[in-house]
């Protein structure tokens, strides 16, 4: 089935007022935290594709902190034939990406609400073809570094779940997560790097926050990192 011709008409469906970050707490693995009852995003150790996309198939896709999920939405429409899975922290954005996903029907996408800092042991090794982890919360001081899902871990993780060709895509408008994130990638040595041009970027579709920072003249970096085998 194609979907190419279809476009969102986002005035269906007004946007939820939201704050800007979730709770602290969600921005630390639950196994840190003591107790259990407690408002806290599921931790999946398994998920039912196929209660997850028509197909029944696994996703071919990650969209990490997907936010508002303009990216993962038209990504799964120009993507018919893949699936699409995002993961955000925040509990509102993602009841508004599934009324979207309701209201128009859309069989190969959905967004789970997940901190990614739990990992993905749900996800299948050497399963997905590109991770997407763009415009990352910007906490600049060093000392906030732990409050960011990307990590030692979670590279190792995204490293594990994609295909032996796959790419991790990233963006930010920080200078200070630019070089955070290149020090984690380096310190790892799993993945080939490079800054990249946007003619050369090869997705088609523009994420939130990067529409955001081209309307305001913004600068920011888009970073192509490669699986290394
Ligand atoms: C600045 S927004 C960017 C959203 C989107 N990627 C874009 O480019 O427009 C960063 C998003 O990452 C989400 N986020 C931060 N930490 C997260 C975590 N541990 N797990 C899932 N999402 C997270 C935030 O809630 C926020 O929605």
């Amino acid at each position: 089935m194609s979907l190419k011709l279809k476009k969102i008409d986002y005035t269906k469906y007004p946007l939820p007022r939201m704050r800007h970050h979730a709770n602290p707490v969600l921005y630390f693995p639950l196994k840190q935290h003591k107790g259990n009852n407690f408002y806290y995003p599921p931790v999946f150790e398994k998920l039912e594709w196929n209660e997850i996309f028509s197909s029944g198939k696994p996703p071919d896709m990650l969209d990490i902190g997907c936010g508002l999920g303009r990216f993962l939405l038209e990504t799964s429409l120009k993507n018919s034939d893949k699936n699409i899975l995002g993961f955000e922290v925040r509990q509102t954005a993602v009841e508004w990406i599934k009324g979207v996903i309701e209201g128009e029907k859309l069989p190969n996408v959905q967004a789970l609400w997940y901190s990614a800092v739990n990992g993905m042991s749900f996800i299948e090794t050497g399963s997905i073809e590109k991770v997407f982890y763009f415009f990352p919360d910007p906490w600049v001081k060093k000392k906030q570094n732990k409050r960011r899902a990307f990590s030692a871990e979670l590279l190792k993780e995204i490293h594990r779940v994609l295909k032996p060709e796959g790419n991790l895509y990233l963006m930010t408008d920080v200078p200070e997560v630019d070089e955070y994130q290149q020090s984690i990638l380096n310190e790892t040595g799993l993945f080939e790097f490079r800054y990249t041009e946007k003619d050369q970027w090869d997705l088609q579709v523009r994420s939130n926050h990067e529409i955001f920072c081209e309307d305001k003249g913004i600068p920011f970096i888009r970073m192509t990192c490669r699986k290394k085998q």
